[in-house]
């Protein structure tokens, strides 16, 4: 059983970074599980967003000014060092969005709604996606008549591989699935799954909303065509996100946005588009964002993500063995830390999620209650919401302890 001295990451220093953890709460240490909705912010990256608009605010890319060449190298240095960051070929392959659902629906709007899918096409998907790798491809559905199929769960909330013997066919164009789940945290094979999309001539399009922020991501290793994650859970700035494409199948990818910057010529009624990836930055970036997203990478860099993951690891494994303990309490995904993310979602026969939330709040304890965006995995599971603890760097054991000590009070309440 983990122990707060030896757990791979050194809480209290990393704690100090984020000035949010100088608050209380009703009184209370903040003790913030809930980052898999969004996360906290290092002093870093706070000051990286206030120097940008401190000392070099201007445009990017047009000015030919001192001012405007300092922000297009800062906001093209972030996009380099986020390339390096998931392993991409070249920083052409990443692509400047405001969210995992920014960047996700840029895929089915430029290879779906706009691209080359027809009637009777198959998207296959799967039941555990969060709402923002749902509804972009029911717009698909939608506008181009494609069929939508969905890969199921078995007993321990992971993916029925089997399933795709079966869904996979001449007609499946696209393959999508989470590389984590943001409900049960189950890691998904996204290797074997784009490997599998690729022997039928299909697109693998990843939301690594939840991978990215917690384990070292290798895009090239996973072999995947598109992966979309969000700054804002990753220790970034909100309104920045990112979609990684290969360079060859963003040039097939029609642009989400028309406008200035990424043109390259325009005339009364027409226009052509200027390279990957600026084709999918039309108007003003969220300069300060990207900037931002570039300290938060370096920061998770210098913590090392390989540690990072084990951290993670480790608090799971606490967390699942000490929530099990408690009487009339439900844990959902794999019983194994290892096959998950950092993220446990439980509930508690005698509460429901909100009151749960409720009184942890009271006690300083920051989670998540509702259906986390992922209203068919609930109707899977048969529950209308779950309560939701996630980890992230700045947790440790007391974390979960305080956790597990709120619980017993909403036990002592209800039962
Ligand atoms: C798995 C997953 N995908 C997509 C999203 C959407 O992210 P955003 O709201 O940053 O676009 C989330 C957010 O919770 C998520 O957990």
């Amino acid at each position: 059983m983990a122990r707060a001295s030896n757990l791979p990451l050194q809480v209290p220093s990393i704690k100090r970074d984020f000035p949010i953890f100088e608050r209380t709460i009703h009184d209370k240490p903040l003790v913030y599980l809930d980052s898999a909705a969004t996360s906290q912010k290092p002093r870093a990256v706070i000051d990286a967003e206030a120097d940008f608009y401190g000392r070099y605010n201007a445009n990017v890319h047009r000015a030919i000014y001192e001012l405007g060449e300092e922000a297009t190298r800062e906001y093209e240095g972030a996009r380099e060092r986020i390339a390096g960051f998931v392993r991409a070929k070249s920083p052409n392959e990443i692509v400047f969005t405001k969210s995992t659902t920014e960047a996700i629906n840029l895929v089915a709007y430029g290879i779906g709604v706009k691209g080359r899918i027809r009637e009777g096409d198959e998207i296959v998907g799967t039941v555990l996606e969060h709402h923002s790798n749902h509804v972009p491809w029911h717009f698909v559905k939608e506008h181009r008549g494609a069929v939508l199929k969905y890969v199921d769960i078995d007993d321990d909330g992971r993916l029925r591989m089997e399933a795709y013997d079966e869904l996979l066919t001449k007609r499946t164009k696209i393959v999508t699935v989470a590389h984590a789940s943001n409900v049960l945290g189950t890691i998904n094979d996204v290797r074997e799954i784009a490997k599998r999309a690729h022997e039928v001539g299909a697109v693998c399009v990843v939301d690594a909303a939840q991978s990215v922020p917690h384990l070292p991501v290798d895009v090239q290793a996973l072999g995947c065509d598109y992966l979309a994650f969000s700054g804002h859970k990753m220790l970034g700035p909100t309104g920045i996100g990112v979609l990684y494409g290969r360079e060859d199948v963003l040039a097939e990818t029609e642009p989400l946005l028309g406008g200035g910057e990424m043109i390259r010529e325009v005339h009364l009624g027409t226009s052509t588009w200027t390279d990957v990836p600026f084709r999918f930055e039309g108007g003003t970036p969220n300069i300060a964002g990207a900037i931002g997203l570039g300290a938060a990478v370096d920061y998770l860099a210098k913590l090392g993500m390989d540690a990072v993951r084990r951290h993670e690891i480790e608090l799971t494994a606490y967390a699942l063995e000490a929530l099990g303990g408690l009487d009339g309490v439900r844990v959902y995904g794999p019983r194994d830390a290892k096959a998950r993310s950092g993220v446990v979602s439980f509930t508690m026969e005698a509460a429901h999620p909100h009151d749960i939330a409720s009184i942890l709040d009271v006690e300083g304890v920051c989670i998540r209650s509702g259906h986390h965006c992922a209203q068919p995995l609930m109707e899977r599971l048969n529950v209308p919401a779950t309560a939701r603890a996630s980890f992230y760097v700045y947790n440790d054991i007391e974390d979960t302890d305080r956790l597990v000590a709120g619980l017993r009070k909403v036990h002592e309440v209800f039962a």
